[in-house]
């Protein structure tokens, strides 16, 4: 606690009291400043923040117990002792709702004010406290939060690193598909999707990166085969999906709901990425907005980084500017072409993840 003495403003129109007030308390160890009415009381709050002030409320002009309810929301810090020759319930239940600590009717001897003042200063010394162990007990949480959610990230990740790492061909491109999914959902938030909030945009960062994880289950001869599947490998092929999100479902279960919830968007990303708009695609067939948004965006971005750079089947990249074609030439059978319009937008974005995070 800091050792200046306390400020106490009085805002009384009676000149003689006011002066005798203002002695007193000075007597008694306050800086005090004064006012006559609640202009001026307004100027001194401006000027010098007091930390008490003792509010008249038969003032000329603008009432006492009005003057505090307009500043009220400016001043919330500020300890509020009422004093009135007025003793009527409502006022003072007024003052009281408005925040007030204490209430003295006039008229009082200096002994009783000083007594009023000084409990108002041991309330407002708690209320602070208490305000800033709040504080420091919410950004303790907020940290420890944000530690957690990192090593949890991190481990996700890991582990999705660690099953693309049998077919370690596509490098980073776990890393690339959390920029282009952001990239790209992002724009779309701002062309005002109403499903895309920060929660969304989070959820999908932290989930993109699982939506092939299922290819652990794939046996090494499919995986890593450089030539084209059979019809047989290909549906063998197609059963990470299946593999990927059961697995996330069981992941699921093992959390409380509120905190599932990238878990949630991980499974559908896992489930759903090979899903084509026109129905065309697997697992399920699903079709146009049947398949979740999520699974909607990363099936653009999965597309892009498969031609963006080579493969075990594909040697060589392909360039930006025919995998942007290849894309618009899909909106409506394979992607979502309301998505694609805006993948249009933001393409040069996309190259720049690719150049930023080459393999
Ligand atoms: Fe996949
Ligand atoms: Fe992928």
């Amino acid at each position: 606690m800091s050792s200046e003495p306390v400020s106490v403003m009085v805002v009384e129109d009676e000149p003689v009291l006011r002066g005798m007030l203002e002695t007193w308390l000075k007597k008694n160890g306050y800086r005090v400043f004064v006012a006559a009415d609640t202009t001026e009381a307004e100027r001194v709050l401006e000027m010098a923040n007091p930390q008490l002030m003792m509010l008249d409320i038969c003032l000329p002009g603008e009432s006492g117990i009005d003057f505090l309810e307009r500043i009220n929301p400016t001043y919330p810090q500020l300890g509020v002792l009422i004093s009135s020759a007025e003793d009527e319930t409502s006022t003072v239940v007024r003052a009281m709702k408005l925040g007030a600590f204490d209430y003295i009717v006039k008229p009082y001897s200096l002994q009783t004010c000083l007594l009023a003042v000084k409990g108002a200063e041991e309330r407002w010394q708690l209320r602070t406290q208490m305000q800033r162990h709040q504080q420091v007990l919410e950004r303790t949480v907020t940290e420890r939060t944000r530690q957690i959610e990192t090593v949890q990230d991190t481990t996700v990740f890991l582990m999705a690193k660690l099953a693309q790492s049998r077919d370690d061909e596509t490098g980073m491109h776990l890393e690339r598909m959390r920029f282009y999914t952001n990239v790209l959902a992002k724009r779309m938030a701002k062309a005002s999707w109403q499903e895309i909030d920060e929660e969304f945009l989070l959820s999908l960062f932290r989930a993109s990166p699982l939506h092939d994880i299922g290819k652990v289950g794939i046996p090494d001869a499919i995986l890593l085969k450089p030539a084209k599947l059979t019809p047989e490998e290909f549906e063998t092929m197609k059963t990470h999906t299946g593999i990927g999100s059961a697995c996330l479902s069981d992941a699921i279960d093992q959390v409380p709901p509120e905190t599932a919830g990238f878990l949630q968007m991980g499974h559908l990303v896992t489930r759903y990425h090979h899903e084509n708009f026109d129905g065309s695609g697997y697992p399920e067939g699903l079709k146009g907005l049947q398949i979740p948004l999520a699974a909607r965006i990363l099936s653009i971005a999965d597309f892009y980084d498969a031609l963006a750079f080579p493969r075990i089947y594909r040697p060589t990249s392909v360039p930006h500017p025919e995998i942007v074609a290849m894309i618009r030439k899909q909106a409506g059978t394979k992607f979502d072409p309301e998505i694609v319009e805006i993948f249009l937008e933001v393409a040069d974005e996309f190259q720049k993840v690719a150049q930023r995070l080459t393999d």
